[in-house]
């Protein structure tokens, strides 16, 4: 399939840049945590509170084997730890191009120092915790990805601009 997926880590952009980007290729835009909030009907934090990581992992899967059969050229973005299960990584491939949004720590610290929506990053210091989590996923996220978009000091029009020169 002909879709623009954007992965990478939480905070790095790929909701925003997404949106944007849909808009100016004229493309449609969804995103996988979207659905699953609006197909569970709770939020991703209450999902993980009352169902744990992995029931939200399943859903995550779910959702790629959904988007299979969806025929209209998109642009997706999915959640910083989905490429994570190989099974995936499968799915994303099939789905389209895979542009892997890169950004340093220290950009993540600046989007995520008040946030409290992402269940990942609850308790403990916020660095530590970017840090770790970055060290498990980041060689995936290099693997699973067509093109790679360093992100870091870069405002929204240039990297579409970056992204759409270099897929088509
Ligand atoms: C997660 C990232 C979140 C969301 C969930 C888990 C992760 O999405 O799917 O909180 O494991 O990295 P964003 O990357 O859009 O924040």
């Amino acid at each position: 399939m002909n879709h623009i997926i954007l992965i990478g880590f939480m905070g790095a952009g790929k909701t925003t840049l997404g949106r944007r980007l849909a808009r100016a290729l004229r493309l449609t835009f969804t995103d996988t945590d979207d659905r699953i909030v609006a197909r569970v009907g709770m939020s991703v934090t209450a999902i993980f509170d009352q169902y744990g990581e992995e029931y939200f992992r399943e859903l995550e899967t779910e959702m790629l084997q959904e988007l299979l059969e969806e025929k209209e050229r998109c642009v997706v973005s999915v959640g910083g730890g989905l490429p994570m299960r190989e099974e995936n990584q499968v799915y994303l491939k099939r789905l389209g191009r895979v542009v892997y949004l890169r950004a340093g720590v220290q950009t993540l610290m600046g989007r995520l120092g008040r946030d409290k929506s992402r269940p990942m990053l609850k308790g403990g210091d916020l660095r530590s915790k970017i840090e770790e989590l970055m060290a498990i996923r980041q060689d995936t996220y290099e693997k699973t990805a067509d093109l790679i978009i360093d992100t870091d000091g870069k405002g929204f029009e240039r990297l579409i601009l970056e992204i759409s020169e270099k897929i088509s």
